[in-house]
């Protein structure tokens, strides 16, 4: 059709190369079954990259634990970082039903006892001062509403944030967002939204000596020298990548912008939650932004929800529309928040999530030492980054995700080469172990 790009000519996901030789060896290894299921998949849906052809059917998900078409039990390390709690924590499923049963739905017009319950309760366990709150019915919608607030409360609507970063798909999200195939091809984005080297690149661009020290005076300077900047947002680390500053890095951010009346916004959709070994990955980092967004998981790895949560001075534009979505405050989704929160203190998941690092870092380690494919091992709270050397990295990680799946292992590949390993904080050693010697076993398998 005339005016319809080639697909080839976009730019490849910086994840999962889902249009690689590996994918199309993956496919045809496929059972008849699976295969007419996914071309049945693609009758329908438009296609779309990291989408786009996919795996295999998937049928039924507990726990850690996926099921597919063809039988084959799969420990789910990626979950879209939404399954804090597994999948299908039966507390969350029994308060949705229950919700369901008593109040399906509500207008913003009106309010409900579960969202108040939910709002007093995210700012209970909110960082000090983070007073106020708005409910989402995605991440990208919330990163939308926070950078609004942004721009109501300063009178300014430039933005700084990182190349590189991911944000959301929305055009107002991927305007602040840095990565490429979301960018490309699409136009102009948002006005004022500047871009700063990317935060997992500090070394790249800086050198070796007190890198980060160097990028929060360039970063500094650029709030300085322009003075009118509304917001900086920032995922506290890079997600993708699991790439974290140092602990001195955020606080002097964070003091350079409070100097320049620039609020910081944390996109923590992904880190929220006790993912990180605390409520919140800035709690970790040491700086309380003037937002917090929050996501994934808050809906119980069920219900979509998400949430920015803000200083009570911030609460400065009751005319404007700053969400003004249908589902904003849904009770049901709104359950299952409630009900993820009460698992995660009634089952210890901070204190478990700091227990699965200490482990995982401890046997990702051990496998570094044996296996020379593996550059680095990182971890920040429940989730490893496994860094992948070599001057065909990306290919590596490519063929190594395949074989992993092969053994009943998912997991992302970020940046190209970064093994990413998302598990529930609620799995057991048993099932957690058995991932990591999957791992091992198919980077032994491949020669690496
Ligand atoms: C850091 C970050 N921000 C924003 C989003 C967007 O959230 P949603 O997919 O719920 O719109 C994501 C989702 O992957 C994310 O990882």
């Amino acid at each position: 059709m005339a005016g319809v790009r080639d697909p080839r000519d976009l730019p490849l996901s910086e994840g999962d190369v889902n249009i690689s030789p590996a994918r199309a060896e993956w496919r045809a290894g496929l059972s008849d079954r699976a295969r007419a299921a996914l071309d049945e998949d693609e009758r329908y849906f438009l296609r779309q990259s990291l989408s786009t052809p996919c795996l295999t059917e998937i049928v039924s998900a507990e726990g850690a634990w996926l099921t597919d078409v063809d039988g084959r039990r799969i420990l789910d390390f990626h979950g879209n970082s939404v399954h804090q709690l597994g999948h299908g924590h039966p507390r969350v499923v029994e308060a949705i039903r229950r919700e369901m049963a008593t109040l399906p739905f509500c207008t913003r017009r009106f309010a409900n006892p579960t969202a108040t319950a939910l709002a007093r309760r995210l700012v209970e366990t909110a960082p000090a001062g983070l007073d106020k709150v708005l409910l989402a019915p995605s991440g990208s919608a919330a990163v939308g509403m926070a950078l609004k607030l942004a721009r109501y409360a300063t009178g300014r609507h430039k933005t700084l944030s990182f190349w590189d970063s991911f944000h959301g798909a929305n055009l107002d999200a991927i305007g602040v967002g840095g990565e490429a195939m979301f960018r490309r091809g699409l136009g102009p984005m948002a006005p004022g939204a500047e871009h700063l080297p990317p935060l997992d690149l500090a070394r790249r661009f800086f050198g070796d000596d007190r890198p980060f020290d160097r990028l929060a005076d360039f970063i500094d300077y650029a709030l300085d020298v322009q003075g009118d900047v509304a917001a900086l947002i920032a995922e506290p680390l890079r997600w993708t990548t699991v790439a974290a500053p140092p602990p001195d890095f955020w606080p002097r951010v964070s003091q350079s912008c409070a100097r320049r009346g620039t609020l910081l916004i944390f996109d923590e959709i992904p880190s929220c939650l006790a993912r990180s070994g605390a409520m919140y990955a800035c709690q970790r980092l040491g700086a309380t932004p003037d937002i917090l967004v929050i996501g994934k998981g808050l809906g119980g790895g069920i219900m979509p929800l998400a949430a920015i949560l803000v200083r009570a001075e911030l609460d400065c534009a009751p005319q404007a529309a700053l969400g003004h979505y249908t589902h904003e405050k849904s009770p049901v989704a709104s359950a299952a928040a409630l009900a993820t929160i009460a698992v995660i203190d009634d089952e210890n998941l901070i204190a478990r999530a700091r227990t699965l690092e200490a482990h995982g870092l401890a046997r990702l380690v051990a496998m570094q030492a044996k296996h020379m494919r593996i550059a680095e091992v990182r971890a920040f709270g429940a989730y490893f980054g496994v860094e992948i050397g070599g001057e065909d990295a990306s290919e590596f990680a490519d063929r190594l995700m395949y074989a992993c799946l092969a053994k009943g292992l998912s997991f992302k590949l970020g940046g190209g080469k970064v093994v990413t390993l998302c598990p529930p904080l609620t799995i057991g050693f048993d099932d957690f172990d058995l991932a990591l010697d999957r791992l091992e076993a198919a980077l032994v398998g491949l020669g690496g």
